[in-house]
């Protein structure tokens, strides 16, 4: 990937939004307690998510490890991407000058100045200001430094290496398509290209086709695929609209887009999955866990952090009847299941008949 060094000041602060992350388990650990003391079970929390909700959170509010996290959270949510904003800027002027050698390569990239952006998307989401296009950018704001420095080190736990790469799960879960001779891949929502990378890795034969709606994130998606040495084609469109001829793709693939996209362009999004690919050609997505697969108090608190870390769409695809939708559209031999061991990534997968 690129090479990049921060500056002491930039990498104490993405260091300090990191630890925050550890700090927040043990009060969520007390939370945990707290509701067990107050007869909390399987048995006696709502079913109903709205109701269950009121039920907890009435409990907790009084509870200072809830309230800690709340205001934790809060500040988190509102100044990641300034910090991490303010620690890309402060070596700014040498990466542009990396990002502009990086811009000749075998990846290419076709961004559309009239493109339709959908409103769903303007949202702010993680609460990042301007969203995924909120700095010009914003594609190694986000991918390199929010992404990697702050989530992944935030999801290592101390002393371990399970995330010492991130994008471990991204190439567990590429691993777990059922073949290895796709002729073409698409890509649905690349952003920078972390699974894009991870596809290439295990699909080196494959022409790879990844689009995304960010030009920001598609021209640090381009860096990044020429500094990995890769041929990706890259193109600004809307998944549901590729522009990609019918019956024309083998692998129609996506990592962590469902969770921030309204069920109705989801929906779309597999109607045109089911358009671009050949017969034969598999859907094969990758997300969060579905509510249903949870215990009624990990559900509540996904559900939480959602509402509140700048989620609005998560809730929508964690409930919906995916498997319905996707019969009702002619895929066949559903799959819908967790990875072990923690259910993450969740497969989404159908072929096309
Ligand atoms: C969480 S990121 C997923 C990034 C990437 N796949 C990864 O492995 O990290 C979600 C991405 O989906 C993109 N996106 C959202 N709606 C889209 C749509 N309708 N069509 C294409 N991309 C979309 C966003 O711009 C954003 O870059």
């Amino acid at each position: 990937m690129i090479d990049y060094k921060l500056k002491q000041h930039g990498r104490a602060s993405l260091d300090f939004l990191a630890s925050l992350g550890p700090s927040m388990a043990n009060l969520m650990k007390k939370q945990t307690e707290e509701l067990n003391k107050a007869g909390f079970n399987e048995s006696t929390l709502e079913k109903d998510i709205d109701k269950r909700s009121l039920q907890i959170e009435k409990i907790l509010t009084k509870l200072p490890a809830f309230r800690s996290q709340n205001l934790l959270g809060e500040w988190h949510s509102n100044n990641h991407a300034r910090i991490a904003t303010s620690a890309f800027e402060e070596i700014e002027s040498e990466l542009i000058e990396e990002f502009s050698k990086l811009k000749d390569g075998q990846t290419s990239l076709k961004l559309d100045p009239s493109i339709k952006i959908p409103k769903y998307w303007k949202y702010p989401i993680h609460r990042t200001t301007g969203g995924w296009d909120g700095h010009k950018h914003m594609g190694f704001i986000h991918g390199e430094l929010i992404h990697r420095k702050i989530v992944g080190k935030a999801l290592t736990p101390a002393g371990g290496t399970a995330y010492n790469d991130i994008n471990s799960d991204r190439l567990k879960f590429a691993s777990e398509a059922p073949r290895r001779d796709y002729n073409t891949i698409l890509e649905i929502g690349c952003s920078s290209g972390p699974y894009t990378s991870k596809l290439s890795e295990v699909f080196p034969k494959s022409r790879i086709l990844a689009c995304d709606l960010s030009a920001s994130q598609l021209v640090h998606a381009q860096h990044n695929g020429n500094a990995l040495g890769h041929s990706w084609e890259l193109f600004q469109a809307d998944g549901r609209f590729t522009g990609l001829e019918e019956s024309s793709v083998d692998l129609f693939t996506s990592y962590i887009i469902l969770h921030e996209l309204p069920v109705d362009i989801i929906v779309d999004i597999l109607n045109e999955g089911f358009r671009v690919l050949r017969s034969g050609g598999e859907l094969f997505f990758g997300d969060v866990a579905p509510y249903s697969s949870m215990d009624k108090l990990s559900s509540w608190r996904t559900d939480y952090l959602a509402r509140y870390g700048g989620e609005p769409y998560w809730r929508g695809s964690a409930t919906m009847d995916m498997i319905g939708e996707m019969k009702k559209i002619g895929f066949k031999d559903i799959k819908y299941y967790g990875m072990k061991p923690k259910n993450y990534p969740w497969v989404t997968f159908g072929r096309k008949p």
